[in-house]
């Protein structure tokens, strides 16, 4: 019988939720949004990201009613939708945030348990919403998929991170090529309402998991590595010698000292964008 095996990034989504909650009472699984005037403190990592949500919700257009939340996280921001009467659809692949959702919305918004790309609906929506999920779904079936459930005249709003043509290799993971994006965009019939780069109001978020790699993941990997070979030397040079290049990929992606601000600035684009249906 084959098993399904359990997707990493969702794995990661799901225990960045279980960890934003405990440590920073925070439901959102997006980046922060910086002005100038916020200290770039992990205590102010909610702020920041209420001030992204906040960023997203003025740039709705007006006279949308219906709206599909595509890869809505726990449903924080469908939540807000619905408060401020919105009709509200969500889309979510991964069954512990379908579950956060539906504990928080309960039937006040239909849920697909699925990927965008499986979505089947006969209904149609002003406004399909991507805050930060875009980078997960293939560019073409993305946009295929919203012109089919859009109505007429309808919007698609993405608040994501994309990669920049910029020479070498990134340190950071993740997005879509812009290049790639606007020329596959440019075969559909949609109209471009606004582009905002907000690249240096997101990128501090880097710096966070920048210092929280180095301020906590750094020592903690080395206390248990040393506890291990201390107390269970064979055992130790057992797991090393099993898992060689799995932590020299950890180490290599997480403990290198690369993933940070000036990384992001280069790599990534980080932009709204809304498009109206031609
Ligand atoms: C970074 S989280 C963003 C969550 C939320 N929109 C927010 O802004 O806090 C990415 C979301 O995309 C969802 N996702 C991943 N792949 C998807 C796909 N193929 N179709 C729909 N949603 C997807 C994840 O389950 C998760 O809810």
């Amino acid at each position: 019988m084959s098993r399904k095996k359990v997707d990493s990034k969702e794995v990661g989504l799901e225990l960045g939720l279980v960890l934003g909650r405990y440590f920073l009472k925070t439901d959102d699984l997006h980046y922060g949004y910086w002005p100038k005037d916020l200290e770039v403190d992990v205590v102010n990592f909610p702020k920041a990201q209420k001030n992204y949500s906040d960023f997203i919700f003025s740039h709705i257009p007006k006279n949308i009613h219906r709206i599909l939340d595509v890869g809505s996280g726990s449903g924080n921001f469908s939540k807000r939708l619905i408060e401020n009467k919105y009709l509200v659809d969500c889309v979510s692949p991964s069954r512990y945030l379908t579950n956060q959702i539906r504990e928080k919305l309960g039937d006040s918004a239909n849920i697909f348990p699925c990927m965008y790309e499986d979505v089947k609906t006969e209904k149609r929506y002003d406004l399909a919403l991507f805050s930060e999920s875009f980078q997960y779904i293939n560019i073409q079936v993305a946009l295929e998929k919203s012109l089919e459930l859009l109505s007429e005249n309808g919007y698609i709003l993405i608040c994501d991170f994309f990669r920049t043509d910029a020479e070498g290799k990134s340190p950071l993971g993740g997005g879509h090529s812009l290049s790639n994006f606007q020329e596959i965009l440019s075969q559909f019939s949609f109209e471009e309402i606004e582009n905002i780069d907000i690249t240096k109001e997101t990128a501090p978020t880097i710096q966070i998991l920048d210092d929280f790699l180095s301020e906590v993941g750094f020592p903690f990997r080395d206390m248990i590595r040393r506890y291990f070979q201390s107390n269970y030397p064979g055992f130790s040079k057992l797991l090393n010698w099993k898992f060689k290049e799995r932590f020299k990929k950890i180490n290599r992606v997480y403990f290198s000292g690369n993933k940070n601000i000036d990384a992001f600035m280069k790599y990534k684009t980080y932009r709204l964008f809304l498009y109206r249906k031609k």
